[in-house]
Parts: C-alpha cells; structure tokens; sequence
C-alpha cells in the first residue's frame, strides 16, 4: 500500500499508520495539484504517483512539504528560494568547502574549445552548480558580469536555469558561446561598466569571480615564463577596460564596486548576489581586497554571509622562508549579499 503522509518519530521520518490520516493526506496531495502546481519542483511533477505528504509533528493539515524518499528530505512547497529538500539545503549551508578542479569539468570544457585553457583564472562548473541550484530556481535568469570563457553558463545549462554573461576578452567570450550555443543571444562582449547598455532581463541571482585585481600581471616569472612557452596567456588582456590592468587599489575597488552597483539594479527584490575573490599580496603588503569589497558593497546590498572555497592541491610555494612570514593563499571567499 502508498503511504501518502509521513511524520517524524524520533530522529527518523516514518509513513504514518492511520488510515483515516493516510486518506486525508491522499486528498490533500489531489488538491495540492490542482492549485499548487507551479510551486511544486518538477522532480516532484514528474513522479507525482510517489510523492507523499510531510510534516515532522504528524498534522496533515498543517502539512506544506512533500517528499518521495525519505533520505533525500521533503520539500516545503512555501520556499521561495530554490528547489531543495531541507537535508540539501542545510548541507549546502557550511561556510567553507574544499574543492579542486575536475577532471570531467576540464573534459568539457577541452571538448567544447581546445584553446580554454588560454583563460588563466576559471572556476569550475560543477561549484557554481551548487550556488545556482541554492540561490535559484529552474527557469530562473543567472548573470555573471564577468563571464570568462562561460563556466557559469555551463553551470546554468546543466540546471536548467537561464544564463546571461558579459566578458570583455572576444576570445574568452567566443569559447563561452561555444561551450553553451543556447546562451549566444545572452553574452555580451563588451566591458561589464557599460552593463546598463545591454538588453538583460530583471535576474534572479548573479554569481561571478572578478580580476583579483592585477595580481596576473605580477604573478611570478615562472608561471609567466610556463604560460608563455606554451602559447597560454598569463593575464587577461592589455586593455584599459580590463579591470586587471588597474594598478591603483582604489581606483581598481571603486570602478569593480560600480558594476556590482549596476548589477543591484537588474537583481530582483530579494535577489541575491555573489562574488568570489580572494585577500592579495602585492610588494610583500596585504591587501584584503575580499573584505573591502565586503565593506563597499554593503553600502547598497546587505551583506549576509561569506562562504570559505579552500583549494588543498596546489603546491606551496616557500614565500619569505627562511626571514619572515609569508602565507600561500589557497582559499578564496565567496561572499553573499542580498538585495534590501
Ligand atoms: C577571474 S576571470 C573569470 C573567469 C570565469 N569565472 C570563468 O570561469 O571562465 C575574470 C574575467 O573578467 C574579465 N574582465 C576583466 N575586465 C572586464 C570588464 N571590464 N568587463 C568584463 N569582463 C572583464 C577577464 O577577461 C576575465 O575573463
């Protein structure tokens, strides 16, 4: 027989034995179809003859959550945020994770373009998957002002969410379109501060990973010296327009701020924001240029957490050994604002 509620009973969610309870939640799941069929995830639509009712204390009327398998967690058909059963959402909810690029990632992207690897700083899809799958719903519009060579757009494609992007490099940008064709219509190449110039739609959420400033311009002869000899580039462009190229800290924390400003005008009420960046060193000093970011773009948006990314397969490199004190940076935050 279909159990069509279940409850929790100490720590395990249990199908409920009553009868008269079992037909009422039955009743209540045919309702829920008639009148709630845009809230529920089409996970759930798709297997609508194994999904159940829940609720943890045993009320069917109270009920507002449907499951299919226990293990997985129910859904709250009230959450306005994503797709997520509670048990996904909380797992997603630590503040730090470690990960390190990915083979089939890396697959990918080689398949789609032989030259990706010319881009000297992406992020993989399958961790921006995770942000767009909490921060989202299908359907829903994704913008990375900073798009690269379309790492979030793949991510985009695989959730079945709609991604716009904006990269200032032609070639960077040409591989984002052939990675995700879908999307052509959506990626600007163009400069990110002229944003408010390009025909985008009001957006749900908006992830990205800006220059760390000019830190690819100093980074050490060795990886210059490597990338070069491999036909690889080693910074972004030469452009003025390229935010990598600013050499002021101010200047280049003032005009990153600006598009992150402009992108809160395309966000919708509540809509949130990411961005991944890291603190840098530049001549020996320390620049925490993740908290200034924090610091400037509370100024519009409401800071509400920093989600820690650690990256625990790169070699250290024996900075200031044997005389002083010098860190390798291997984590990067990704902060997260939400729109007042
Ligand atoms: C850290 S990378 C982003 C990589 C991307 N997440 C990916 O996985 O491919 C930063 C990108 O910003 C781009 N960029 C720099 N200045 C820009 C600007 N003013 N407008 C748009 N893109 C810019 C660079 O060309 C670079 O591709």
């Amino acid at each position: 027989m279909k159990h069509y509620f279940y409850y929790k009973e100490g720590k395990s969610v249990v199908p409920v034995k009553d009868k008269k309870k079992n037909e009422q939640a039955k009743r209540k799941l045919a309702n829920l179809l008639k009148d709630k069929k845009d809230s529920v995830p089409e996970r759930f639509l798709k297997n609508w003859s194994e999904v159940a009712l829940y609720n943890p204390g045993g009320d069917v009327k109270a009920a507002k959550a449907v499951l299919i398998d226990p293990e997985e967690g129910a859904y709250d058909l009230s959450n306005p945020i994503n797709e997520l059963t509670g048990k996904e959402w909380v797992k997603f909810t630590c503040s730090w994770f470690v990960f390190n690029a990915l083979h089939k990632d890396l697959k990918e992207e080689r398949a789609a373009s032989p030259n990706s690897k010319d881009h000297p700083a992406t992020f993989s899809p399958t961790m921006i998957e995770k942000f767009v799958e909490f921060f989202t719903k299908k359907g829903e519009t994704v913008l990375d002002p900073f798009s690269g060579i379309g790492s979030t757009l793949v991510a985009c494609n695989r959730t079945g969410r709609v991604g716009y992007g904006i990269e200032l490099n032609k070639k960077y940008c040409d591989i984002s379109v052939k990675r995700t064709p879908k999307f052509k219509k959506n990626i600007f190449n163009d400069s990110a501060e002229n944003i408010k110039n390009f025909k985008i739609p009001e957006i749900a959420f908006s992830i990205s990973s800006p220059p760390y400033w000019d830190v690819l311009n100093r980074s050490t002869k060795d990886f210059k010296n490597k990338r070069t000899k491999n036909s690889l580039d080693y910074n972004y462009s030469t452009r003025t327009e390229d935010l990598g190229n600013i050499g002021d800290y101010e200047i280049f924390l003032e005009r990153l701020a600006k598009v992150y400003f402009d992108v809160y005008d395309l966000l919708k009420k509540k809509g949130y924001l990411v961005v991944i960046v890291k603190n840098v060193k530049k001549e020996g000093k320390f620049y925490p240029l993740a908290w200034d970011l924090a610091r400037i773009l509370s100024k519009k948006y409401e800071l509400k957490d920093e989600k820690v990314w650690i990256q625990d397969k790169i070699g250290l490199a024996p900075y200031g050994y044997p005389s002083a004190w010098a860190s390798n940076i291997l984590h990067h935050y990704c902060l997260i604002f939400q729109k007042k």
